[in-house]
C-alpha cells in the first residue's frame, strides 16, 4: 500500500550531510511506490509554539498562530508516516526541527491524540557519536504519542541503510 510520509528537515545546509540521507531515504521510498513531501524547516516561517493550549477545531489549521505551520498541519493530518531528520547540534535536535514538533501539539489536541497515531523514522548526522540525547527525545516523543517506530538512521553517509528503510516502508 502507498504511504503519505511527511519529512520535516531540520537542518540548515541545503545540500549537507542530513539532505543526503533525507534524498537517499526519500528514493528508496519514492521507488517502492510510497508519496513523499518534505518540509525544509529553515526556509519556513514557524513560530515557537507560544503555550496557549488554545486550539481551534480545524485539522489544517489549528493553531492560534497563522504561519507556514499550515502547510505541515495540512500534510501531518493526512499522513501515514512523520521522519524527524535534522543534524545532532549541542547533543541533540536542531532548533527548527523542536519548534515544529512542538507545534504539532495543536494537530493532536484538535483532533484527539488517537486519531494522529502514525509511524515514526529518525534520521540523524553528527560529527561524533554521540546521538542518545536526540534518540531518547525522539523515542520519547513517538512512544507516548502511541506511534510506532519504523526505524533509525544515525551517521554520516549511512545513504545505503536511509534507501532501504524508505523503500521497507
Ligand atoms: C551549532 C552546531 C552544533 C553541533 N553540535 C554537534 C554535537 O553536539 N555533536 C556532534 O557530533 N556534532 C555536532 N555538530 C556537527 C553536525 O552535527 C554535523 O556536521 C552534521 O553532519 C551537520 O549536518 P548537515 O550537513 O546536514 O548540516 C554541530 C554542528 C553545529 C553547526
Amino acid at each position: 500500500m502507498a504511504k503519505k510520509i511527511l519529512i520535516l528537515n531540520g537542518a540548515a545546509r541545503k545540500n549537507g550531510n542530513t539532505a543526503k540521507l533525507i534524498q537517499a531515504f526519500s528514493e528508496g521510498a519514492r521507488n517502492a511506490g510510497h508519496i513523499v513531501q518534505e518540509f525544509y524547516l529553515d526556509s519556513m516561517d514557524i513560530h515557537s509554539c507560544k503555550g496557549c493550549l488554545h486550539p481551534g477545531r480545524d485539522s489544517k489549521s489549528p493553531c492560534s498562530q497563522k504561519d507556514d505551520m499550515d502547510q505541515i498541519y495540512a500534510a501531518f493530518a493526512d499522513c501515514d508516516v512523520v521522519v524527524f531528520a535534522s543534524p545532532v547540534y549541542f547533543w541533540t535536535i536542531t532548533g527548527p526541527l523542536k519548534t515544529a514538533a512542538d507545534r504539532l501539539y495543536a494537530s493532536l489536541e484538535c483532533m484527539g491524540y488517537g486519531r494522529f497515531v502514525r509511524e515514526s523514522v529518525l534520521l540523524m548526522t553528527a560529527d561524533g557519536s554521540d546521538y542518545s540525547q536526540a534518540v531518547t527525545w525522539y523515542r520519547t516523543y513517538e512512544r507516548n504519542l502511541g506511534w510506532k517506530n519504523r526505524g533509525e538512521v544515525l551517521g554520516k553517509g549511512k545513504t545505503e541503510e536511509a534507501c532501504k528503510l524508505g523503500a521497507s516502508l
